[in-house]
């Protein structure tokens, strides 16, 4: 059942956004190497997997039997092909600045294009799957409305200097992650709704993301030349605490209030997060004002 009244409902739609990296710094949080590459993570997990969400709502929109729904899902998948390909960028730019990505992006490559991909799988058994996989997404969709709200409120990048590029990619993404952040819970809701299936698939998404973030902040703490020999190279869980305090990541209360939220049986996405907030970031966007202009 959709939740959403009509009178709530947003016509999603891509901004076809473009970011000059030329003068980024390369941490683009001044004095704050460890802060930096925690949120740089999303420059090499989202593309692949901002990707992956493309190819199984792709496969899903034939199943969907509301004209609403289906035009939802298509405004959705215009608008991760578009984080997907932005996200790309900024990943291109890390490895020309000698921060090497490949070995990490390799596996995370092989975890959407292999664990999660199509599997040979026809008839009933492919059609499971592929319910199975919007589950999912429909979890990580949870967790990605909830960084993006953090992201737009978080005024601790603005008190530390954040590069206004960088800061600007970012509230533009949490921005339409909020503002699309019903859209796999409807699906998955119109496809099954099941809600065993819906929790175990924040049980299985929830720490595999976790434990690629760590991996993927190590990685780059670990490749980055200018750490090299630095103590900094080495990450400590005290430094993800202390970015978390000075509001430069989001805090473990979040993240543990964001599963707990997720646990209840009349939940849905339109009662997290502020869609004004998201539509206002988005008036005053950078790039996003460049692309309505386009
Ligand atoms: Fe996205
Ligand atoms: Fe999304």
């Amino acid at each position: 059942m959709r939740q959403q009244s009509d009178d709530d409902r947003i016509a999603l739609h891509a901004r076809d956004v473009h970011f000059d990296w030329s003068s980024l710094p390369p941490h683009w949080i001044p004095g704050e190497p460890f802060a930096s590459h925690l949120l740089d993570v999303l420059h090499l997990l989202l593309p692949e997997g901002e990707r992956w969400f493309v190819r199984v709502f792709s496969s899903a929109l034939p199943l969907v039997r509301d004209e609403a729904l289906a035009e939802d899902v298509r405004g959705f998948i215009g608008q991760e092909a578009m984080h997907a390909s932005s996200h790309q960028g900024a990943q291109d730019h890390l490895a020309q600045t000698g921060l090497d990505p490949s070995r990490y992006v390799e596996q995370v490559e092989w975890m959407f294009g292999q664990v999660l991909g199509e599997r040979g799988l026809d008839g009933d058994a492919a059609q499971e799957w592929l319910i199975e996989r919007v589950a999912l997404i429909a979890a990580i969709e949870h967790l990605t409305a909830v960084l993006g709200q953090w992201i737009l409120d978080a005024d601790g990048l603005d008190a530390a200097g954040a590069d206004p590029t960088m800061t600007d990619l970012l509230r533009w993404h949490g921005a339409e992650e909020v503002e699309h952040r019903s859209v796999a819970h409807d699906l998955f809701t119109h496809l099954d709704g099941r809600y065993l299936r819906r929790i175990r698939s924040l049980m299985i998404s929830g720490p595999v993301l976790l434990r690629l973030w760590a991996a993927g902040v190590a990685h780059l703490c670990r490749h980055d030349p200018q750490l090299r020999g630095t103590r900094a190279a080495k990450v400590r869980l005290r430094d993800y605490l202390r970015a978390s305090r000075r509001g430069l990541a989001p805090g473990p209360v979040l993240l543990a209030r964001a599963t707990l939220s997720y646990l209840h049986p009349r939940y849905h996405p339109v009662h997290h997060g502020d869609t004004d907030a998201a539509v206002a970031y988005l008036a005053t966007s950078p790039a996003a004002r460049a692309a309505e202009n386009r």
